[in-house]
């Protein structure tokens, strides 16, 4: 018997560990010493029920990630055929199912007749999160479980839900008392099934899944839902898998399912989406960090500043169970910015999303203070005060007197130089970027800045503790913008332009919410205020000099008041929620043009593509070649959680791979030539994308 599996006989019970930590992920080798135990259980006279387990607690988090879109995918036995013979087998199966059973850990179970969990389990068919269906009986076996409806959501969500929901499901029969008991009670659970003479598996309890709803059911949620998904191929094929498990016979489903599968397996959308979960893998990893470095302790953090962004990190360690000194400058500001946190904590139980002691317990965590000296004892400082050089020096001058030696001394700079702000101190090696997104409590993305005189004890320290408030933290060096907003920059610069040259606000953000973006450039800048990236801008006017069309459109809204959303005009017109296109945007640009000598026309889709998305390819591979974005992936990882590029295109590195690196170049170079002055000044390709194209690199990577 393989190493992969403990096999044990107990009292006519067979037990069967699964034991290839540290997740049993389903490759190849384990599911042949699944079938195997198992036929050798359904043939042994003396086995009259069998129970499998995780040998290390867990039961299993699914397929073999790195098997998928490769041959090993469905190396024989695959796994949908490896199910379907334990359907077969003619004696009870119990799945007990430790910790999670995600994926095609969750069919494994599935396709046992009998599932027992315990109280931390958690289950979830998680494949739509890999642009994939469940492709082994997950889409056929749910449905006639739990009904159509509640498998359609569980399974469009990609969700884990908890032992409790799992078991009112229908999903878990039982739930044993505590994990340490959890082979014993499945013993015991598989003993009843022997005494009562239950059958192998238990008659489906939604032979017809669909069966209580609305004959147009699919039809509904279809046109209900499709919006939401744009352009994403999975939950149209596991909208088409239910289909089949609601009018076909199980075998016939499963054919179809599998097929279905194979669709998603070999897409674009997949592939782009298992990019993305690599990249998230590997964004932690940091050459010359290695995981034995001592980390430094962080129990207790303090933030400067209670406003805007100040309020909402403080609130990721609360959440966390950290305590933090939140300090502010004046009385009313630190009321104000509790308050304010107050109010966030009362949607969440508002939304059910936590309950009224949690909230207090949160609120607990949180100190007010106007003194430093509060900070004495804090492990962890974030600086979250207004955007002006003197006043930040002014902050870390103060935090170098009153903190403790070893205190991580962290700013939360969207557009300062952290090694100028380091320089105040002695201490420099404390000093880091902590860029959060804004609203800090919800944006996962942190944009992790080493500044020159970083500590790695303070990198490592730090990446652990972004990943312990449940942020995706990622390296950045620095440089005006780190990777995102640096990026930001020719991108928003090329959508203005083209709106001088003859395009509009609402074609430009049309032609990038076609390609799937949360929002197109002209909402974003709108959202976030106009004033706020005229202040960006302003404060890297040196580098713009030389191009006086440089975002003239939103210097000149800038100029009328015209802010954004907060005054009801900005590139649109505001009502409410609702947003209009303004003609005086239009007539504005034409002026604009006039003067500038900016020839106008007419501007077709795929030039608004071009020009926005290569240029921002461009400024990504840059950063990558200057050594501020350690990999391409990480990059991508900034523009899909931080800028609502879409998961499904893979980021903008790896859609530039899709497009073709030579293509990209040739992009670039075309509008070089065509676009006069202008054209020459900005369209530079990147040294690195030239390099990777004459080397025949299709992807991004330095060499
Ligand atoms: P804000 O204006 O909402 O909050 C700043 C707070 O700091 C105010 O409450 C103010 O009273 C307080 N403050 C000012 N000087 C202080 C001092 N010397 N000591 C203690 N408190 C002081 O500003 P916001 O938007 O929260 O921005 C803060 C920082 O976060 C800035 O550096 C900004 O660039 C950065 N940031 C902002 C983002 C955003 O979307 N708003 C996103 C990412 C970073």
């Amino acid at each position: 018997m393989s190493d992969l599996i403990h096999y044990r006989l107990e009292d006519g019970l067979a037990l069967i560990g699964l034991a290839h930590p540290p997740v049993n992920a389903l490759g190849q080798p384990l599911r042949a010493a699944i079938i195997d135990a198992c036929e050798r259980a359904a043939a042994d006279e003396r086995v009259e029920a069998i129970i499998l387990y995780g040998e290390h607690g867990m039961f299993s988090a699914g397929a073999d990630i790195t098997e998928f879109g490769t041959e090993a995918s469905f190396a024989e036995p695959d796994l949908p055929s490896t199910l379907v013979r334990l359907t077969q087998i003619h004696k009870p199966l119990v799945a007990a199912i430790g910790k999670l059973a995600l994926g095609g850990g969750m069919e494994l179970a599935l396709a046992c007749g009998y599932r027992i969990g315990e109280p931390s389990t958690r289950v979830g068919l998680s494949e739509i999160n890999l642009g994939l269906l469940p492709g082994a009986g997950g889409t056929q076996r749910l449905p006639r479980l739990i009904g159509a409806e509640s498998a359609l959501n569980l399974i469009l969500s990609g969700q884990q839900i908890d032992a409790e929901r799992a078991r009112m499901l229908g999903i878990l029969d039982r739930i044993a008392t505590a994990a340490e008991q959890l082979l014993d009670e499945a013993r015991a659970y598989a003993n009843e099934l022997i005494d009562y003479g239950a059958p192998a598996r238990p008659t489906e309890a939604w032979p017809e899944p669909a069966e209580d709803l609305p004959g147009d059911f699919l039809a509904r949620y279809r046109t209900e839902h499709e919006p939401r998904w744009k352009s994403r191929l999975a939950p149209r094929l596991v909208l088409s898998a239910l289909e089949a498990a609601c009018l076909l016979p199980l075998e016939e489903g499963l054919a179809r399912e599998l097929a279905l599968f194979k669709q998603a397996e070999a897409s674009r959308q997949s592939k782009a989406l298992r990019h993305v979960f690599f990249a998230e893998r590997e964004a932690g990893r940091i050459p010359g960090i290695g995981a034995d470095i001592a980390l430094r302790k962080v129990d207790k953090v303090a933030v400067i500043g209670a406003g805007t962004m100040g309020g909402g990190i403080a609130m990721n360690f609360a959440n966390a169970g950290i305590p933090v000194a939140l300090l502010e400058l004046k009385g009313e500001a630190l009321d104000n910015g509790l308050m304010q946190i107050r109010k966030n904590y009362e949607i969440s139980v508002k939304r059910g999303k936590m309950t009224a002691e949690q909230l207090e317990q949160r609120m607990d965590l949180l100190f007010g203070t106007l003194d430093y000296n509060d900070l004495a004892d804090a492990d962890l400082v974030i600086e979250a005060v207004f955007e002006q050089m003197e006043i930040k020096q002014q902050v870390f001058r103060t935090l170098e007197k009153v903190c403790k030696p070893g205190a991580i001394l962290a700013t939360n700079t969207s557009s300062l130089d952290v090694d100028a702000i380091a320089a105040t101190v002695s201490r420099p090696q404390d000093v880091i970027g902590l860029h959060f997104f804004s609203p800090a409590n919800v944006m996962r993305l942190l944009e992790v800045v080493r500044g020159k005189a970083t500590a790695p004890d303070v990198l490592a320290t730090t990446m652990k503790i972004a990943k312990h408030i449940g942020k995706l933290p990622v390296l950045s060096g620095v440089c005006f913008g780190f990777i995102g907003n640096r990026m930001l920059e020719p991108y928003s610069r090329e959508a203005h332009r083209l709106v001088l040259e003859g395009a509009t606000p609402a074609q430009v953000d049309g032609v990038l919410t076609g390609l799937d973006l949360n929002m197109g450039i002209f909402s974003m800048l709108d959202l976030a205020g106009i004033d706020v990236s005229f202040l960006i801008r302003d404060s890297n006017r040196a580098a713009i000099a030389h191009d006086e069309t440089y975002c003239r459109l939103g210097e000149e809204l800038y100029a009328l008041g015209r802010y954004g959303q907060k005054t009801g005009r900005g590139f649109y017109l505001y009502e409410g929620r609702n947003c209009k296109e303004d003609d005086e945007v239009v007539v504005l640009a034409e002026r604009l043009a006039d003067e500038l000598e900016v020839p106008r026309r007419s501007i077709d889709d795929q030039e608004i593509h071009d020009r926005c998305m290569f240029m921002l390819i461009n400024e990504g591979i840059q950063l990558l070649d200057e050594g501020i974005a350690l990999r391409a992936s990480d990059i991508d990882l900034v523009w899909i959680n931080g800028y609502g590029f879409p998961a499904h295109l893979g980021g903008p590195m790896h859609y530039a791979e899709q497009l073709g690196l030579d293509k990209v170049l040739a992009g670039i170079e075309h509008y070089r030539h065509v676009l006069g002055e202008y054209g020459q000044m900005w369209f530079q390709p990147a040294q690195l994308l030239e390099r990777l194209v004459a080397a025949g690199n299709t992807r991004i990577e330095i060499i």
